[in-house]
């Protein structure tokens, strides 16, 4: 599959998830897919509680799916919304794709509107503090 078709299966299974998200305080429903290392495709929605502080997010959903097929290494994420403006991960999701995407991983966000923005992991979180931290194994930039 090139590249662009890729994106759009991602992007499909991201709306997909964003169809399911359970979101009754915010009503701001978001559905997230990443792109494994082997090539499959799995999703997440937002999952709000009636004690909100216990709200989990689409991009960590779909990152925990992807770790309960046991795929730890992820190549990219898209995060799907129906908002005008593009939604970009909260800092709990960016700390949680750094962990399991590369640096030069890539993360988009895109909306029923067809726009789009993607960022690497590094964009998104410079200098994260990542498994290669416990190490002493990261040179701060
Ligand atoms: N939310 C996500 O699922 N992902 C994001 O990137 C931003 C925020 C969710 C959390 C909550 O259910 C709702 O959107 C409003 O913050």
């Amino acid at each position: 599959m090139n590249i662009k078709e890729q994106w759009k299966t991602q992007i499909f299974a991201a709306k997909e998830a964003y169809a399911k998200a359970y979101a009754p305080y915010s009503k701001f429903q978001v559905g997230a897919a990443a792109l494994t290392e082997s090539g499959e495709v799995v999703s997440g929605c937002n999952v709000e509680n009636a004690s909100y502080g216990l709200t989990v997010c689409a991009e960590r959903n779909c990152i925990a799916q992807a770790i309960i097929k046991g795929e730890r290494n992820i190549q990219s994420v898209v995060v799907y919304t129906e908002q005008e403006v593009l939604t970009p991960p909260c800092g709990a999701c960016r700390q949680v794709i750094a962990e399991f995407l590369p640096e030069n991983g890539k993360v988009m966000s895109t909306n029923h509107l067809g726009e789009y923005k993607t960022w690497t992991v590094a964009e998104l979180l410079p200098n994260a503090f990542t498994p290669k931290s416990l190490l002493g194994d990261i040179e701060i930039k």
